[in-house]
């Protein structure tokens, strides 16, 4: 399974751009495309309601929209219910109003992101294309890097973790002093890691995220960089491009969109900005602006044809 991801600034046409090469790769190959999106518009594009459920489109075409709101009150019950379960004596405390607070922490909503994310890799490997129409850049950068972010600070949690146990079971080994006559046992068992809860937790969280992470940076996964022939657009793209090289996160396809014959001279100077930038050795595919057409159902065919085989790989 190849998976895409298609990024840049609102409005410069990643969703259209990943609606075509939908469309198109479905010719010869079986393709899931989610739009991740809170302002959806994948629906509208193919002209169908998706309502938040998986939609055949054609046969080798399905369509989805997640819904990011009820993926994030799924995520916070979930985590919630594992919190107040293994830290049960909080309630006892009065406590556990704590967590109903944390609806409001920053990161569910990418939490929510990345979890629709990695199920879809998890579960849908039936399809050849899996193709992700991603939010605004800053919270898919944001989302995108969680996975290395929640490594790091699962590292920090487990190292923690540890010590705790360790000084309980130094506490454990303190004894009252012995009684006249009485021997001292020093055969004592180690404590066992694998025992413990939260350290088990973590070590699969750790696991996890690693595999995701794996996939993300790996030769399975690509990420499509869409933008126009404008300065706002270019900005913002060079943003992305420094974030993703951070990440390490292979940016593979630019895409500029909106190509007209006046603009044709400053297309040149960003797409040729870009390249330098990121280092991108392959070619900018031009997709031109079509003045005339609603860009909805049958209008996808028109719209640069060469998407797919540029796509492939
Ligand atoms: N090549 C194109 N020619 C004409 N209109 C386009 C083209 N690409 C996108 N559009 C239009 O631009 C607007 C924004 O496109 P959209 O795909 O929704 O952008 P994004 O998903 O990046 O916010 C839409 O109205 C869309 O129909
Ligand atoms: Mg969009």
């Amino acid at each position: 399974m190849r998976i895409l991801f298609f990024t840049g600034k609102g409005g410069v046409g990643k969703s259209t751009i990943a609606a075509a090469a939908a469309w198109q790769l479905a010719r010869r190959h079986r393709v899931l495309i989610v739009s991740l999106d809170p302002a959806h518009n994948l629906g509208d594009i193919f002209n169908v309601s998706l309502k938040n459920r998986r939609k055949r489109f054609s046969p080798n075409l399905y369509l989805q929209e997640v819904d990011l709101r009820q993926m994030a009150r799924a995520y916070l019950e979930k985590e919630t219910t594992v919190l107040s379960d293994t830290y049960s004596y909080l309630k006892a405390l009065n406590l556990d109003h704590y967590f109903s607070v944390l609806k409001y922490s920053p990161g569910i909503e990418e939490y929510a992101l990345l979890t629709s994310i990695e199920k879809a890799i998890r579960e849908d490997t039936d399809f050849d294309y899996l193709l992700f129409d991603t939010p605004p850049t800053g919270l898919t950068l944001r989302f995108l890097a969680l996975p290395q972010v929640t490594a790091t600070w699962i590292e920090r949690l487990t190292a923690i973790r540890r010590q705790i146990l360790e000084k309980r079971y130094t506490i454990q080994k303190i004894r009252r002093p012995l009684k006249v006559g009485e021997v001292k046992n020093e055969v004592r068992l180690g404590y066992d890691e694998t025992d413990d809860d939260i350290l088990n937790r973590l070590l699969v969280l750790k696991e996890n995220y690693g595999k995701l992470t794996a996939v993300l940076q790996g030769e399975t996964c690509g990420i499509v960089l869409v933008f126009n022939p404008d300065l706002l657009s270019l900005r913002e793209s060079e943003r992305l491009i420094e974030g993703l090289k951070d990440l390490k996160l292979p940016l593979r396809f630019l895409v500029q969109n909106k190509v007209t014959e006046e603009n044709h001279a400053i297309a040149h100077q960003v797409a040729g900005a870009l390249q330098k930038t990121s280092g991108h050795k392959g070619p900018v595919r031009y997709v031109a602006l079509d003045r005339d057409i609603a860009l909805k159902g049958a209008d996808l065919y028109n719209i640069s044809e060469d998407l797919r085989s540029d796509l492939e790989f």
